[in-house]
């Protein structure tokens, strides 16, 4: 640690180039990564060409500082690498990249080890050098690095689907042309057999242990970050730890791919842990990522090129000659698989449709970036490769990188130009015109207001409202369909409502894991309307009021088990997420937002499908209130209870804000409504199924003395029907009969069904004639069953002929 000041000032004065650079490079429109290569570079040759006896005092101290910050391979994959792979795979919207992970895996995984062989052979054809290490180099250059790319696409607004197929496969194949190299890189030195099989079963090891590890370690950062609560700092610096602990235990420890564990830990945490994040933490974590990835690349694109003079020393005619051919094989085999296996895999059905513009910008805007180059230091480093195997791949692959950057990051605006990838969408084009004629209008309504009230001349604001006022009535609608509207109406619905549980969530009126299913929901219900519109968004509303799974399930166990908490947790959460659910959609509905965000044309069908949905949503939540009265009013009044908590806190911010009073004060305050909060229990919910407590509900064992009753309540079986479910089945053997303590069933007659209410049974006639059932009976509603079954039936009949008669007197006037 001799000179940690020069590495210090090297850092930041590496920093401070990045810092001018960024205005140069906007101001040319010139790709930032790039110009800071470029300037790199320039420092490169500097060092190079100036005389050691010239000294300047710091700015030799500050070259000579860049000179000596020593960028290994192992800090680019150890410090650089983990950073660079979260930051672009957090940002990464999850479902979209899983609507086209097909094409990305193939082009990824596939595609790498087509143009992995493809580069070898030919370089091997070419040079001569030995096959192992021209498929080594091979591996090195097909690893893609989206950063430079991906920045001309935010420059130029290009869709965003173009930009998660390309950053999805940067993602991947970084992945995959480590595992690959690491293979091919033991066997060049002869630490592990030249066999496919090998290599193949290694490649799965480590691919898809790197994807476990990542998993896991998601996972349990995902619970902590649940337990640090709001303390938002730690947080985020649970994620900044969670990034290297992955690549380290994944990479160092287990020996499985890193970047894999990397890429699957920030997956998961951008999907799972993002709603445990208030909308400001996230935005604050999102800033931090960008900070740490924007400096990490800053960091490495100067550094390479500061290293690349030096390399390139030994460039000869021979090496002109190769590269020639690694780029034309490179080149082709990105093109063939870009424009061959791309295709085929839509035309086979495995994967949607890629339009012809989109797959010339992958093809073009494949870069290559700091992975292939800290592959390619890793064997410069590594003393156990000869010398001319390390000046070959490190020559090489440098010049390939440069070319790509040098060429097609500056081009590839071009491409994206000609297929007219850097304009907005007709539907776009329309909404943009939408918004511009309401702002307008805005600024025609509001001008002169604001003019009065800050006594400013309404001549002149007059005068600066024309130009507006003209221009709103050439904005026209646009020509599109009604459907269109209808569908761009359906998607800001979906947005807003989205919007809506996170601001419940940022106010704490639900709990994460209900915000997340909520959020989650909102996803299922906008794929829906992606795929089928109104239609689509009907069905999906439709799927998602449905009893899940899980509650099935749970019902099932209570059935067969007797084991009512499960089922008692999955009814409490449907209860939350239809109160929130309904809550949502009032605002929705009440705020008329969609007269809003649609056209008039469609507005009032857009709030009619808003309707709609409401309207089953409220019955859904009506139904679960009926059966549980008692919870629902808890559950509102927890949430009042929460609501006040949240304005007195709003109040004392505000407060604050105004000064009114001092952080000292605000501090004590909102400490004390904090302890307030917690002091607030979420009602558990109690379904009450026991069966003494349901007979003594049942008017039918009313009249019983109180031994017998307890004779009875052990002979009972309670059970609950969840709504819509068939508890008997017309033509089966009966083995037991119900009586119903709440709820209601419906006994299926033609033409006319019968509804039965609290203190009927039913299914006594097979029990009585030992015959098949007659008719089916579903439940209504949520309806708490008693069941007996047919050898307690005799019994307790034989014992009591009282209720024999009645039984049977009901069952006569049932078939007569
Ligand atoms: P079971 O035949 O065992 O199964 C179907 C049940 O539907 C039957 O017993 C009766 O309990 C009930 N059921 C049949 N007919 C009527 C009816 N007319 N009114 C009410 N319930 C009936």
């Amino acid at each position: 640690m001799e000179h940690v000041w020069l590495t210090v000032l090297g850092i930041s004065g590496l920093l401070l180039l990045a810092v001018l650079v960024w205005p140069l490079a906007s101001r040319l429109s010139f790709p930032y990564t790039v110009l800071l290569a470029v300037v790199g570079c320039g420092l490169g040759f500097l060092k190079h060409a100036l005389p050691e006896s010239v000294s300047m005092g710091a700015a030799s101290d500050l070259l000579e500082a860049l000179h000596t910050l020593d960028i290994t391979s192992e800090a680019v994959l150890f410090v650089f690498l983990p950073a660079l792979v979260f930051e672009s795979a957090l940002a990464i919207d999850v479902r979209r990249l899983l609507e086209d992970i097909a094409p990305i895996l193939m082009l990824a995984v596939v595609g790498l080890l087509i143009s992995t062989a493809v580069v070898g052979f030919s370089l091997h054809a070419v040079s001569g050098v030995g096959i192992l290490v021209c498929l080594l180099l091979g591996a090195i250059v097909s690893a893609t690095d989206p950063v430079a790319v991906v920045a001309i696409f935010k420059d130029l607004g290009a869709p965003k689907r173009l930009a998660i197929l390309v950053e999805g496969e940067s993602l991947f194949n970084d992945a995959t042309a480590i595992v690959v190299f690491t293979i091919l890189s033991a066997m060049v030195l002869g630490q592990s057999d030249a066999g496919l099989v090998s290599g193949v079963g290694a490649f799965l090891k480590v691919f898809f242990g790197g994807i476990a590890v990542g998993y896991l370690l998601a996972r349990i950062a995902t619970w902590l970050l649940d337990q640090l609560g709001d303390a938002t700092l730690p947080r985020i610096t649970l994620t900044l730890s969670l990034a290297y602990l992955s690549f380290l235990l994944a990479e160092h420890y287990l020996h499985v791919s890193g970047v894999m564990a990397v890429v699957t830990a920030a997956l998961v945490l951008g999907s799972r842990g993002r709603s445990l994040f208030t909308r400001d933490a996230w935005h604050e974590l999102e800033g931090v990522w960008e900070q740490v990835g924007f400096v990490a690349n800053s960091v490495i694109f100067v550094l390479v090129g500061v290293a690349v003079p030096a390399i390139l020393a030994d460039f000869s005619s021979r090496e002109w000659l190769w590269l020639g051919v690694l780029l034309v094989a490179a080149f082709a085999a990105r093109f063939a698989l870009i424009f061959g296996l791309v295709p085929l895999l839509s035309r086979l059905g495995w994967a949607q449709s890629v339009q012809v513009g989109y797959r010339a910008v992958m093809f073009w805007g494949g870069l290559r970036g700091a992975v292939s180059l800290a592959l390619a230091l890793a064997v410069m480093e590594n003393d156990a490769f000869a010398p001319e195997i390390r000046t070959f791949v490190g020559t090489l692959v440098t010049a390939f990188v440069l070319f790509t950057l040098a060429v097609n990051a500056t081009t590839v605006k071009w491409v994206m130009r000609a297929f007219g990838l850097d304009q907005l969408s007709a539907a776009d084009q329309v909404l943009r015109q939408r918004a511009v004629q309401q702002a307008r209008e805005r600024v025609g309504r509001e001008l002169e207001t604001a003019a009065r009230a800050a006594k400013l001349p309404t001549e002149l604001a007059a005068e600066v409202a024309g130009p507006y006022q003209q221009e709103i009535g050439s904005g026209g609608n646009g020509d599109l369909n009604s459907e269109t509207w209808m569908n761009l109406g359906l998607k800001a619905l979906l947005h807003r409502e989205q919007q809506i549980y996170q601001g419940f969530f940022d106010h704490r009126l639900i709990h994460s894991d209900i915000s997340r299913r909520l959020l989650d929901q909102v996803n299922d219900i906008q794929d829906g309307t992606k795929g089928g519109g109104v239609e689509g968004y009907r069905r999906a509303w439709e799927q998602s009021l449905e009893l899940g799974w899980q509650i099935r399930l749970a019902a099932r166990a209570q059935q067969r088990l007797g084991v009512t908490s499960m089922l008692a947790n999955r009814l409490g959460q449907r209860f939350t997420l239809l109160q929130a659910t309904c809550m949502a959609l009032e605002e929705l509905a009440h705020g008329r937002v969609a007269a809003e965000v649609a056209d008039p044309s469609v507005a009032p069908q857009l709030e009619a499908a808003l309707k709609e949905r409401l309207d089953a949503s409220n019955q859904a939540l009506e139904c679960l209130r009926a059966a549980y009265p008692d919870y629902a009013a808890q559950l509102e009044r927890t949430l009042l209870e929460q609501m006040a908590l949240r304005v007195e806190a709003g109040e004392y911010r505000d407060m604050l804000a105004g000064s009114v009073i001092n952080k000292d004060v605000y501090s004590e305050l909102l400490q004390e409504v904090e302890t307030r909060e917690e002091e607030i229990r979420r009602p558990t919910l109690d379904l009450g199924l026991e069966a003494h407590r349901l007979v003594a509900r049942m008017p039918f064992f009313a009249d019983l003395d109180e031994a017998t009753q307890q004779e009875v309540v052990k002979l009972l079986k309670p059970r609950l029907a969840l709504p819509g479910e068939q508890v008997i089945t017309q033509g089966e053997k009966g083995d037991c009969m119900y009586f119903i303590s709440s709820g209601a069933a419906c006994v299926l007659l033609d033409p006319e069904p019968v509804i039965l209410g609290r203190g009927d049974f039913f299914g006594e006639m097979a029990l009585l004639e030992s015959v098949p059932r007659k008719v089916s009976v579903i439940s209504e509603g949520f309806c708490d069953l008693l069941i007996l079954a047919t050898g307690d039936f005799n019994t307790l009949l034989d014992a009591h002929p009282a209720l024999r008669t009645t039984i049977e007197r009901v069952a006569r006037e049932r078939s007569g």
